[in-house]
């Protein structure tokens, strides 16, 4: 077994670090894009108090305001050119993964002259290290701080696909949990699903290494014992700190590891339905952990291992249990979890029909995440996944 890992090149945690955004960012340079999303950051007085501190460190601020859900191709090369033109020299991104990620793919290609469609339509590379980027999540969901990738859509073609590369790696991770704690019950819930549905997937990936299984571990553990209360009660600042933690080590889990195949089928929902992509991962996780649980293949007792080993991390008592029984456990937590947050939806529910199955299975195949789903799935399968979930 051989494995490497990456992160950002330096990760600031803790409550009210956001004071530390002016000495970080002086560091790397004079003229900041900072770029936040269609209005929270500065209902929640994230944004003031940001550009505040970016202002006392004598940095420049030039402000993209109203990045949407799903970024598209044309906020990003629209922002880029900003960029260019105002000789910015570094990029921040104030927010939730969207922000976040369009944010670092601005950083990512500011400094070359071609627009992001080219790293998707041609064989084009990132030729380098784009512009320092600095990533300030305000909810603890995607990891989007640590992640070397930027999921991007464009509508034109139903497309929704990351811009991946090590170069996309943050040069400071700044996570703040009071920024999360004006998030509502429902922001709280999806984000956070999406978190435990990644540090669970990072976990039983066939790219897992000891490295990723001990973020991954960490971070169930965090994320399972303190959503709920982050989402009862938003202003529990220990809940908030745990929540927002695993969702930080989440990230650097994944995104060394991969996923697995809810995240394979969350992006075609996603583009096609306009499902909130926190909502979906967390909609599908049981399902596909009671797929993966059952059936024989190279890496099922592993991954039954491991399902046993959730259980535990979420606080359940499994001992003298078998892991199968453990694992089902596991799965049935999760359930019982989504019904305690909202998120115990149906498909069908989002305008999804039978009829759509073939399609959003087709359409997911080809995805890195599925590949590293360590049962695998065939058309077939996935298409009886989604009808469970229908
Ligand atoms: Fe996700």
């Amino acid at each position: 077994m051989s494995w490497d890992f990456m992160t950002a090149t330096r990760i600031v945690y803790g409550l009210d670090s956001l004071k530390r955004l002016g000495q970080e960012t002086a560091r790397l340079g004079r003229h900041a894009l900072l770029m936040t999303g269609q209005g929270s950051a500065r209902r929640s007085g994230a944004l003031d108090q940001a550009t505040a501190i970016l202002d006392a460190a004598g940095v420049t601020v030039t402000l993209y305001e109203g990045v949407e859900p799903d970024p598209t191709f044309a906020t990003v090369n629209g922002a880029a050119e900003l960029a260019r033109r105002e000789d910015c020299d570094m990029v921040v991104g104030l927010g939730g993964g969207s922000a976040m990620d369009a944010a670092k793919a601005v950083a990512g290609i500011a400094r070359w002259p071609y627009p992001v469609d080219d790293y998707y339509d041609t064989d084009r590379m990132l030729p380098g290290k784009g512009l320092p980027f600095v990533a300030v999540p305000t909810t603890a969901g995607t990891g989007a701080e640590v992640t070397k990738n930027a999921v991007l859509s464009d509508p034109v073609r139903a497309l929704k696909q990351s811009l991946r590369g090590d170069y996309l790696l943050a040069d400071v991770a700044l996570v703040d949990p009071a920024l999360t704690v004006s998030m509502s019950p429902e922001v709280t819930a999806a984000t956070g699903g999406d978190a435990l549905t990644q540090a669970i997937e990072s976990y039983v990936s066939k790219n897992a290494s000891p490295l990723t299984d001990a973020l991954a571990t960490q971070a169930i553990q965090l994320i399972g014992r303190h959503l709920k209360r982050a989402y009862q009660d938003g202003a529990d600042i220990k809940a908030r700190t745990a929540v927002s933690l695993g969702s930080l080590l989440a990230g650097m889990a994944l995104t060394n590891a991969r996923l697995g195949a809810v995240h394979g089928l969350a992006h075609p929902l996603g583009v096609r339905f306009g499902l909130s992509h926190g909502l979906v991962c967390a909609l599908l996780l049981p399902y596909e952990m009671a797929y993966n649980l059952r059936g024989e293949y190279p890496l099922a007792e592993v991954t039954r291992r491991k399902y046993a080993h959730v259980a535990e991390l979420m606080g359940l008592d499994v001992t003298g249990c078998p892991d199968i029984m453990a694992a089902e456990r596991a799965t049935d937590y999760i359930f019982k979890l989504n019904r305690e947050l909202d998120l115990d939806r149906r498909l069908s529910e989002f305008g999804v029909t039978e009829a759509d199955l073939p399609t959003l299975a087709a359409e997911s195949l080809p995805s890195g995440s599925l590949k590293a789903n360590p049962r695998p799935l065939t058309q077939e399968e996935l298409e009886e996944l989604l009808h469970r979930a229908l």
